[in-house]
C-alpha cells in the first residue's frame, strides 16, 4: 500500500504517538478519533488516516445492546482492545479501563492498565475522573503506561448525574472541571477528552493546557474531536444527540441489504449458477 492510499486524508503516514499528538496541539493541527471494537473497522479508520483510535467501553451499548456503558468487563474490554489493536498500523491505540477496573485503589488500577497494555498490545489506557483519579494516573504513568483522562459528562458516572445532558453549565462544576484539567495534566495525562461540556469552557480548557483535548460535544475550540463511529455512521440510532454528524445512514443501507438477501433467499433467486459449484 502506497503512503497515498494509506493516509488519504491528507495525515503523514508516520506512525502516531503520545509524543506526536502533543507536537499537534502544539502546530495547531486537529486531532482526529474515533471509535472501534473490531478488526475491519479498526483497519478502515487506519487506513483513513485517524489519529487515535479509542477502544471505547461504548462497546456496551453498540456491540452488547446495553443501555450504558457501566457493565462491559475489563476481559470484554480485553478482548475488543487486542483485535483492534492488530489491525491498526499508523493510528495510536488507546482502550477504556472499564468501570470498576480502577477506582478502587491505584494499585489495582495498575494492575489493570499494566493487564491491558501486555496482553492486546494497545498503547495507552483511558479513564474517567478528575482530582480524584490522580494518585491512579500517578501510578500507572510512573511505570511508563501514557494514561488519557476523560472529563464532564463521564458516562461511567451515569447513576450519579441521572441524565446525558450537557455538564458544568453552573459555574461551581465549570470551576470543578478547571481544577480537574489542570490536576489531570499535573499527573503525567497525555490527552484529555472532554465530553458534553459548554465550547467556551472547553475552549478555555484547552488553552490552559499543554497536553491536547479531544472533544466531543464540547465545540470547536478543543484541540481534536472524537465521535462514536457507529454514531457517525448513522448505524447506532435509539437517540441522535446534536453534537453528532451522521455522515452515512449506514442503517437503512444494511437493513435494505439484509431485506433483498431474504427475499432472494425465498424467490430462490439465490444462489444463481455462478454463484454455485
Ligand atoms: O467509550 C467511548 O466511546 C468514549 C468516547 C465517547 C470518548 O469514551
Amino acid at each position: 500500500m502506497t503512503p497515498e492510499e494509506k493516509a488519504p486524508s491528507g495525515a503523514s503516514d508516520r506512525k502516531v504517538t503520545t509524543q506526536s499528538l502533543r507536537r499537534m496541539k502544539e502546530r495547531g493541527e486537529p486531532i482526529s478519533a474515533l471509535t472501534a471494537y473490531d478488526f475491519l473497522m479498526a483497519e478502515l479508520l487506519d487506513q483513513a488516516g485517524v489519529d487515535v483510535i479509542l477502544v471505547g467501553d461504548s462497546a456496551a451499548m453498540t456491540v452488547q445492546g446495553l443501555d450504558t456503558t457501566v457493565s462491559v468487563t475489563m476481559e470484554q474490554m480485553l478482548y475488543h482492545a487486542e483485535v483492534v489493536a492488530r489491525a491498526a498500523e499508523r493510528a495510536l491505540v488507546v482502550a477504556d479501563l472499564p468501570f470498576m477496573s480502577y477506582q478502587v485503589n491505584p494499585d489495582e488500577a495498575l494492575h489493570n492498565a499494566g493487564r491491558m497494555i501486555k496482553e492486546t498490545h494497545v498503547e495507552a489506557v483511558k479513564l474517567e475522573g478528575g482530582e480524584r483519579m490522580c494518585p491512579a494516573v500517578e501510578h500507572i504513568v510512573e511505570v511508563g503506561i501514557p494514561v488519557m483522562g476523560h472529563l464532564g459528562l463521564t458516562p461511567q458516572s451515569i447513576h450519579k448525574f441521572g441524565t446525558y445532558q450537557v455538564r458544568a453549565r453552573d459555574p461551581e462544576e465549570a470551576d470543578q472541571i478547571r481544577r480537574d484539567a489542570r490536576a489531570l495534566q499535573d499527573a503525567g495525562v497525555f490527552a484529555i477528552v472532554l465530553e458534553k461540556i459548554p465550547a467556551k469552557l472547553a475552549a478555555e480548557i484547552s488553552k490552559d493546557l499543554d497536553v491536547p483535548t479531544i472533544g466531543i460535544g464540547a465545540g470547536g475550540g478543543c484541540d481534536g474531536q472524537i465521535l462514536v463511529t457507529h454514531d457517525m455512521l448513522g448505524l447506532y440510532t435509539r437517540f441522535h444527540p446534536r453534537f453528532v454528524r451522521r455522515y452515512e445512514k449506514l442503517d437503512e443501507l444494511m437493513r435494505s441489504a439484509f431485506e433483498r438477501y431474504v427475499a432472494d433467499v425465498r424467490s430462490r433467486d439465490f444462489p444463481s449458477e455462478d454463484e454455485s459449484y
